[in-house]
């Protein structure tokens, strides 16, 4: 398959002015998704839901449309899909209301990974710490694989939650959700999956999961910044508490009560982010047009060039599970006798090439590494192997000079 032709579609690679390898941090953006965009701004810049002229009709009936591309996007009912701001704002949005429900008791236990997100563990510590809850964490192994025996040591009937990535954002592993989420389900406690380095990368079927809540951000996925989807089962959605308060989530408001709308309007209070809802309606498009299986072919042939070339550098050190199908098309290194954010600006000085420095929002698990922070390349579709080459060649020639 060609993917070189969609370099057409993203203007800073048109112009060859950048060899971008930060996509887990956030991927490019296509013209037909600015353009998604724009097409709100320019054509329906109004609100939705609650005009009746004709304007806020056609900007509503897109934005429920949009609704149910997501549903079947990634295989769940329209009405399990609430529109958020990213996964943060996702998985923020389930802590609250499950506090708001009074889901947990003082010592219930909520499983995550050592290897999440801070967006996936920051909330949870949170209510840990309000609630007197247990936060335990499944650790992984020495090939960076999750440790499937500690989390069923962990797992008890003590559990309420389980929250766990489906991709970890630096070492790139694969978790075993299936296996997670059905071994979760035999102490009836709910699940939640962080999908935000999956869904832009791999075909996610939400009822095959059977998760409870699955979350997804816009723009590691060619969309817009400030949308992102929490997929809820409908049953959780109806059960829970809201989060958020005000205009759009309500049924009838009088001086004493209110009663909310249904769901999932339920957990989408005020004025949402339309213009991203149209633009994330572009980015499925497009992903879809090339066939989220091809992209998930290609992250592998990258990866497993990328694997095989780094190879030549003597100095580096990888932190992988170096099994293209245990793993994500992420990198995560060192290169002995460098600071990563160093090392990431003379990548950018010399060759033009983006890459992440630092402790990508997940202390815990990269400063067990390197408590100074590891360096980060992730590839997409549009990526080359020119690109790959022209990386290894630049970490070659700093390795060269300062490992001599
Ligand atoms: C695994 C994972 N979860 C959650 C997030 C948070 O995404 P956002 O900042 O869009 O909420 C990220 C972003 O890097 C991520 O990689």
């Amino acid at each position: 398959m060609d993917f070189k032709k969609y370099r057409e579609d993203f203007n800073i690679l048109k112009e060859n002015k950048i060899i971008y390898f930060d996509n887990a941090a956030s991927s490019l953006k296509p013209r037909q998704v600015i353009e998604g965009m724009n097409q709100y701004y320019e054509n329906y810049p109004v609100n939705i839901h609650r005009g009746i002229h004709k304007l806020s009709m056609k900007a509503s009936i897109i934005f429920e449309e949009t609704r149910e591309k997501v549903a079947s996007f990634i295989n769940c009912n329209p009405d399990e899909v609430v529109f958020s701001q990213n996964s943060t704002d996702a998985i923020n949005l389930v802590m609250y209301s499950l506090y708001n429900s009074d889901y947990f008791k003082k010592d219930d236990e909520i499983i995550i990974s050592i290897l999440e997100h801070h967006a996936n563990l920051v909330p949870w510590l949170f209510l840990s710490k309000k609630l007197g809850l247990k936060l335990k964490f499944v650790d992984i192994k020495e090939d960076f694989t999750l440790d499937l025996e500690d989390f069923k040591e962990k797992l008890s009937e003590k559990t309420k939650l389980v929250a766990i990535t489906h991709v970890s954002n630096t070492t790139g592993t694969v978790l075993p959700i299936k296996k997670i989420i059905s071994l979760s389900k035999k102490y009836g406690c709910l699940t939640l999956i962080d999908a935000s380095q999956s869904v832009p990368h791999m075909r996610i079927d939400f009822k095959d999961l059977d998760c409870d809540f699955l979350c997804f951000t816009g723009h590691k996925m060619l969309g817009p910044t400030g949308i992102g989807c929490l997929i809820s089962k409908k049953e959780n959605l109806e059960k829970f508490q809201a989060f958020k308060f005000g205009g759009d989530m309500i049924k009838n408001v009088s001086t004493t009560e209110f009663s909310t709308n249904n769901v999932p309007y339920k957990f989408e209070a005020g004025t949402p982010n339309i213009s991203g809802v149209f633009g994330l309606s572009s980015a499925i498009d497009y992903l879809t047009s090339i066939g989220l299986d091809n992209i998930y072919k290609q992250d592998k042939i990258f990866l497993r060039y990328a694997l095989e070339k780094i190879k030549d550098i003597k100095n580096i050190e990888l932190f992988n599970p170096l099994d293209e199908n245990l793993q994500g098309p992420i990198l995560l290194f060192r290169l002995k006798g460098i600071d990563s954010s160093d090392l990431s600006a003379i990548l950018d000085d010399m060759s033009n090439i983006a890459t992440r420095a630092g402790v990508h929002c997940a202390e815990p698990i990269v400063t067990r590494f390197d408590k100074n922070g590891l360096s980060r390349a992730s590839f997409y579709f549009y990526n080359t192997f020119e690109e790959i080459d022209k990386f290894i060649s630049s970490l070659k020639a700093v390795d060269e000079k300062i490992n001599k």
